[in-house]
């Protein structure tokens, strides 16, 4: 079968999947180095979903009041309750402010203050002095912060002459011996097929918020990187931590920017109370968003919510005024207006928690060398193999990410990764010939859900998989919903041996596409059941009824989740890494929460 299909052979230093802000930076910085850098995207790059990001970018400019990388490093830490690797941190968050004034440099429009400045606003978690007062660290460009990046970010791949592969699907990795030696591609438009050989293949493909049925992400964000992995026997970590953003639009889902609560916006429930002012009375409404999103939902539990079903929570602007709303906050106030009929001038509007990041992902390190636990070594290196951004886990968002740390990962790691990139790949040296074994099975795989003539349709899968994993594996979790969870998942993931295709053509087929991604959103959702089931402790995002609180002595370590042939979990640990990158003191010995 797989002889049907004739490949076209490409051969790259390096290959990057995925254009995201992620996956841009890092082809910046690849081309940069002289390495010939092919980037592979199923989307055109300014329609990756780096484009919704809003809010804003974090770094400790210290423009619009004090500011320190090492409060920039204990909030992650803490905001990440303690699960996050502490190297990393200190990485990122030093690196910080050089990848803003960079961004800056590449032309993105960043909002400014009176003196011509960078403009910074609090967000959810940022603090000074080690949680004394209120940082304004997020960078914004209004509230279109990721718009602005991406596109600057793409003119820059065009500057460096990064070769494009516009609207081609990454099928699977090119795995030999352990090693990965490149992925191969579908081109949607021609629907031809492609391998490309490359001496690191790095990911950048983002989340997998579509396996949820109410997400803030793109109806692309499948999981596909990790879709492959999991397919090449590769391990994904810390998939349980799912973080809910407080304030999707009721309804709809989309996101309505935590920026709109740093300028001033609040929450109120029935009762017209500002409750957050009970669940964390110093950090109110800027508290993190687990903090909140738990607290919205303990509300509606509880009758206090608004609306005929008494089950969301409104966000008021109002009194921010028009000239505040239209400067810092255009974009929310159209899109509540398109999504929800509310004027935000005068109406509050209608929110509730919304999956919106997921902290899990391919394993690496602070250099975006992707990892597995081999021979008792927890940070082997996968030759030829890395990942940057949503996709990956470094991990610096620990158990639950800060809001405005997600657009400085990818910059951060994205320039990291092509950075050691530069170091270790020799310009021009070919890759090792092309493994015809993994090459036959993916075909194989390709041609057999071409043909699938079973009796569901792809949509009806996918829909009762969203579901299963909105109401199982949602902001509060216990044993019997997750366990009923992993039950209907299996069902739900059994059904799709009996996927129907009923497009056969290769050209812009979008139900193979999309029976494509399904596969990644079902390996994505089942390493995620089991490790939430496995986890029995309350950890950032991880809310356990049944085991309210952290448990440092048994779970401070990360999940490791395989697949085997069956589509089955098989779970296993790595440690947290709490110690700076020069591995000299322990910077911060877990502590108990305070909001
Ligand atoms: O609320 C927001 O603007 C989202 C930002 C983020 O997830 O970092």
């Amino acid at each position: 079968m797989a002889e049907a299909y004739k490949l076209v052979d490409h051969v790259y230093d390096v290959v990057v999947v995925g254009a995201g802000g992620a996956g841009l930076r890092a082809s910046v910085g690849l081309a940069e180095a002289g390495l010939s850098t092919a980037n592979i995207t199923k989307v055109y790059p300014t329609r990756s979903h780096t484009v919704a990001a809003q809010g804003g970018i974090a770094a400790t400019l210290g423009n619009m009041g004090e500011d320190d990388w090492r409060w920039h490093m204990y909030d992650t830490v803490k905001g990440g309750d303690y699960l996050g690797d502490q190297d990393a941190i200190e990485y990122m968050t030093r690196e910080a402010v050089s990848a803003v004034i960079e961004l800056e440099h590449y032309g993105v429009p960043f909002s400014r203050t009176e003196e011509g400045r960078i403009y910074q606003r609090p967000f959810g978690g940022m603090t000074t002095h080690f949680g004394e007062g209120t940082a304004h660290r997020t960078c914004a460009a209004a509230d279109r912060t990721g718009h602005a990046m991406l596109h600057s970010l793409y003119q820059q791949s065009l500057k460096h002459h990064v070769e494009f592969y516009y609207e081609y699907f990454a099928i699977d990795l090119l795995m030999e011996n352990g090693a990965c030696r490149g992925v191969i591609a579908w081109d949607l438009a021609t629907g031809t097929l492609h391998r490309f050989l490359a001496q690191q293949t790095i990911l950048a493909t983002g989340g997998y918020g579509r396996a949820y049925f109410s997400c803030t992400s793109a109806h692309t964000c499948t999981g596909d990187g990790n879709g492959m992995v999991l397919r090449a026997g590769l391990p994904l970590e810390d998939m349980e931590f799912v973080q809910f953003h407080p304030t999707g639009i009721y309804g709809a889902g989309c996101l309505i920017t935590e920026g709109a609560r740093g300028e001033g916006g609040y929450l109120t429930n029935s009762g017209g109370e500002r409750f957050m002012e009970r669940y964390a009375p110093h950090a109110k409404d800027l508290a993190s968003r687990d903090v909140v999103s738990r607290a919205i939902t303990l509300e509606v539990r509880e009758g206090r919510g608004v609306g005929a079903e008494k089950d969301h929570v409104f966000l008021n602007l109002m009194h921010l005024g028009p000239d505040v709303l239209h400067a810092r906050l255009p974009g929310i106030s159209e899109t509540a207006r398109i999504f929800a009929g509310v004027d935000v001038t005068r109406q509050p509007i209608p929110v509730l928690p919304t999956a919106h990041y997921d902290m899990g992902g391919i394993p690496t390190n602070h250099h975006g060398e992707a990892l597995t636990l081999k021979d008792g070594n927890p940070d082997a290196e996968i030759p030829g193999l890395m990942a940057v951004g949503e996709a990956a886990c470094v991990s610096v968002h620990g158990a639950n990410r800060l809001g405005s740390n997600s657009l400085l990962d990818l910059v951060v790691f994205g320039r990291a990764a092509a950075k050691r990139c530069a170091a270790k790949v020799k310009p021009g040296e070919t890759p090792r010939r092309a493994p015809k074994e993994s090459s036959d099975r993916i075909l194989q795989r390709f041609d057999r859900l071409r043909h699938a003539q079973g009796s569901e349709p792809t949509a009806d899968i996918r829909l009762r998989m969203q579901k299963v994993m909105q109401s199982d594996a949602a902001v509060f979790r216990t044993a019997q919903a997750l366990e009923q969870g992993r039950k209907r998942l299996a069902d739900v993931a059994q059904s799709f041996e009996k996927v129907r295709v009923s497009d056969r053509s290769l050209i812009w087929n979008s139900d193979l596409v999309e029976t494509l991604e399904l596969a990644n959103l079902l390996g994505c959702a089942t390493v995620t059941m089991a490790s939430a089931i496995n986890r029995t402790e309350s950890r950032g995002a991880h809310a356990r009824e049944d085991f309210p609180e952290r448990d440092d002595k048994n779970w401070m370590k990360h999940t490791l989740a395989w697949l085997d042939d069956q589509g089955r979990a098989k779970l296993d640990y790595r440690p947290v890494h709490s110690y700076t990158l020069t591995r000299d003191v322990e910077t911060f010995p877990p502590k108990k929460r305070v909001y």
